[in-house]
């Protein structure tokens, strides 16, 4: 049921072009998902856990085709990186299945996260989930030819045909990347193209690109101790029209360890802010260039933890700032 505080979110989120995702209950065949770990070499490490708070999760939409995604989405870099059939494998089966049934559909993926993409194709195809993700991948490599030879072997690795987004890896050889993207856009290959990059220092370079370009995506660093994306690049990309996702929100798990001994704002539990990472994630998504964030993790309660700050109220300015001044 929906409270009062639901339909003020709700309404407050309308007035801003925001919406709700539907909260998924159950496999994309309407059917319950396989029992994690069932028939598998070693149980899950960690305790089944539950899905994140009722309601639904906060949607953007992608500028180019008014598509909506949820604002929560997760990424792979190091948490999907384990051996397949291990017990770190294990957890992640159930870690992905409380990602879609709380509502997440963002996953973002590479060909250089050693076999991260390959754990993500066998969990989508064991799980059901692949007709449910938004599947976000990357190019990586110097010349056509072995962009080409990337390409097919990420089809094979992820066990699709198709992706949701193809982005070009922190700018590498991006003038041959980009229009080899396009070329599969225009096949049916991937329906959006992307550019990313994870430091500060390669913002300028990015923005003037997506300026000339006109990506549909643009994936960059921001976070409570990284927020320089605020100053130019983020309001860019807003200008143009260009959806934006967000990765390093943690600071690749760094924020932790600065955060210890450090108290939430008192201000935290009126927007039902109960743990850190929920408020570095809210702080990514409460501006409102950004279309998703994507935090990686391969630990189903910090699955749970993750999604639970794609609901609620969002950051006011003055919030984000002190955070900005608590971290900076
Ligand atoms: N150039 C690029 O295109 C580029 C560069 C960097 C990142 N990315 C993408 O963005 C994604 C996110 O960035 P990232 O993985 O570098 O860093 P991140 O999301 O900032 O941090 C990930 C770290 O935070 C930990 N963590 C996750 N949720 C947590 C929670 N609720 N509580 C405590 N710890 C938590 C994870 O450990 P556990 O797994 O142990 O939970 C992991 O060590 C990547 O996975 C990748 O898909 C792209």
């Amino acid at each position: 049921m929906r409270t009062r505080r639901d339909f003020l979110t709700t309404a407050s989120l309308a007035a801003t072009g925001l919406a709700l995702a539907p909260l998924a209950a159950c496999s994309r065949n309407g059917a319950p998902p396989p029992a994690a770990g069932a028939g598998d070499a070693a149980p899950a490490a960690t305790a089944p856990a539950q899905a994140p708070a009722s309601g639904s999760l906060i949607t953007r939409a992608i500028p180019a085709t008014g598509e909506q995604v949820p604002v929560i989405g997760a990424g792979t870099s190091g948490s999907y990186e384990v051996p397949l059939g291990s017990a770190d494998y294990n957890t992640l089966e159930e870690t992905i299945r409380v990602f879609f049934e709380g509502g997440g559909t963002v996953f973002d993926t590479s060909p250089n996260y050693t076999n991260a993409d390959e754990v993500l194709g066998a969990l989508l195809e064991s799980g059901g989930w692949r007709d449910r993700c938004f599947l976000a991948t990357k190019i990586a490599e110097d010349s056509r030819e072995a962009m080409e030879a990337q390409w097919a072997e990420t089809l094979r690795r992820l066990r699709t045909d198709h992706v949701e987004l193809l982005q070009v890896h922190n700018l590498r050889e991006w003038e041959i990347a980009l229009p080899y993207a396009r070329e599969l856009k225009e096949q049916g290959a991937t329906k959006y193209i992307g550019l990313t990059h994870y430091l500060e220092r390669g913002h300028a370079d990015l923005e003037r690109i997506m300026r000339a370009e006109k990506p549909d995506f643009i994936q960059i660093n921001y976070s409570v101790n990284a927020p320089q994306a605020a100053q130019s690049l983020l309001p860019a990309a807003q200008e143009l029209g260009v959806a934006v996702l967000i990765n390093r929100a943690f600071d690749d798990g760094k924020l932790f360890a600065e955060a210890q001994g450090k108290t939430l704002p008192g201000w935290a539990a009126e927007l039902g802010i109960t743990s850190w990472a929920q408020m570095f994630l809210k702080f990514a998504i409460s501006h409102p260039a950004v279309t998703a964030v994507i935090p990686a993790t391969g630990k189903p309660d910090r699955q749970t933890d993750n999604l639970q700050a794609g609901h609620g109220e969002l950051l006011s300015r003055a919030q984000q700032d002190e955070l900005v001044a608590l971290f900076g």
